[in-house]
């Protein structure tokens, strides 16, 4: 295990580009291979996670191969068997989309993970595809899995007891497989990559108010996509320069998908000056530059203060660096409606909070949620990544800006989204 070092810093200065969204990256990959002809990828995420999913794809006898930077994938319509299990690893999107997946392919497949994987709840995927007529065993609703697919999946009519974009994701790309019309209700609103790209590479879903349809069967057409930069990666460098005063750093060509970047509009309600430009669309994707100029505004109006309820899904990967950013803000803030991230890589609730105290924040815990007191001048300490890459990288930004040195256990856990992440920081971080 390694461990990272990190000093006070005087500002952020810079202008990048990003490696391409997780999560786009994953569904792109799938859609490659289930399409008709050759799919050319590029600013395909560096993240180990997606690297899983292109694994287990190649298994599944999918040739894939890389033309330089550009990523290569032969749509095949139909996956075929693999002999060996299907390691996951880390990533909870490959394991539970690819379930969705294989669910409508007549043969049975094993999907297995980590051990941080391989102890997340899977029985939110395994009701619906079950209902739809696929067939998984697991380890007391945990994985490995044991898929046996069905290649007439029943559609069905199905609410998702939790907001989870996997699951619904899941759902969808089973429905391809399925005869008829499949209907996804939301109760809140979660990430919407998988119908924008479904739409944008031939396989048509509707989505109304909280409701998304498919008509199945359904296919995709393969063809040529640039993946948007990740703005969950980028999120912690613009906290980094919203906090640091006279910082000012642009992002260009990153993922504006209004399911994801809500939480630039949280920091600006929080008074940090964050503009948006050049923006432009890839296969329903909305991509463009993000400016932030370093220093906070006035205090919060106490409605701003509170993250909870239907805004919670769209904001799930930053609220562990939302809770940092809230020991810098008049009046703090709290996070509730948000026990999901108990079920994360770690459970984030506890990680963020045992380490803002040992920074010593004032933090408040609930079942769902947490609060911190601010403003609060952080102090160095020792970080506990807990193997969780976004604590990894939130209390990296913590360090930046508390009075002394910090160490991040386990820092080497970035590298499950965004290995470049270090890297990158020291490029634009003035000392
Ligand atoms: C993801 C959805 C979210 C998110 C995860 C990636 C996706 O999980 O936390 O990092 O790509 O669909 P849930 O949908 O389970 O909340």
């Amino acid at each position: 295990m390694s461990s990272m070092k990190l000093t006070p810093a005087l500002r952020i200065i810079g202008r990048l580009q990003l490696p391409g969204d997780k999560s786009i990256s994953h569904r792109v990959a799938l859609i490659a291979a289930l399409a008709t002809g050759v799919s050319k990828i590029s600013n395909y995420s560096t993240a180990r996670d997606c690297a899983s999913t292109l694994a287990c794809l190649k298994q599944l006898h999918v040739p894939i191969s890389w033309e330089g930077e550009t990523l290569l994938i032969e749509g095949m319509q139909e996956l075929r068997a693999s002999k060996e299990p299907l390691d996951c690893g880390n990533s909870g999107t490959t394991m539970r989309v690819l379930a969705g997946v294989l669910a409508a392919h007549d043969f049975t497949s094993e999907l297995f993970g980590d051990e941080s994987l391989n102890s997340r709840p899977m029985k939110r995927i395994m009701e619906p595809l079950e209902l739809m007529g696929a067939r998984i065993r697991a380890n007391d609703g945990r994985p490995p899995l044991k898929v046996t697919g069905y290649c007439k999946l029943h559609p069905i009519t199905y609410t998702l007891p939790v907001a989870s974009a996997q699951v619904k994701s899941a759902i969808l790309f089973a429905a391809l497989g399925a005869e008829g019309r499949t209907q996804v209700t939301e109760t809140s609103p979660s990430r919407d990559h998988t119908e924008r790209l479904f739409n944008g590479f031939g396989a048509t879903v509707t989505s109304k108010d909280l409701s998304i349809a498919l008509d199945g069967p359904a296919r995709f057409t393969g063809g040529a996509m640039k993946i948007p930069g990740d703005i969950s990666s980028a999120a912690y460098f613009i906290a980094a320069a919203m906090l640091l005063p006279n910082s000012e750093l642009t992002i260009d060509g990153v993922g504006l998908n209004p399911t994801r970047a809500q939480f630039l509009s949280v920091l600006s309600s929080w008074g940090a000056d964050i503009t948006t430009s050049d923006l432009q669309s890839e296969r329903n994707e909305p991509v463009g530059s993000v400016r932030v100029k370093g220093g906070l505004g006035p205090g919060l109006e106490e409605n701003d203060s509170k993250l909870g309820r239907s805004m919670i899904p769209s904001l799930i990967d930053e609220l562990p660096l939302l809770a940092v950013v809230g020991t810098q803000i008049s009046g703090g803030i709290e996070i509730r409606d948000a026990s999901e991230l108990r079920l994360k890589e770690s459970d984030r609730l506890a990680a963020t909070a045992q380490n803002l105290r040992a920074m010593g924040a004032e933090v408040q815990d609930f079942p769902d949620g947490l609060a911190v007191l601010g403003p609060t001048k952080l102090r160095g300490a020792k970080i506990d990544s807990f193997g969780d890459h976004r604590i990894a990288m939130a209390f990296s930004i913590a360090a930046l800006i508390a009075d002394g040195p910090s160490e991040i256990a386990g820092s080497e856990c970035v590298e499950i989204s965004f290995p470049e992440f270090y890297k990158i920081l020291s490029s634009i971080v003035v000392t």
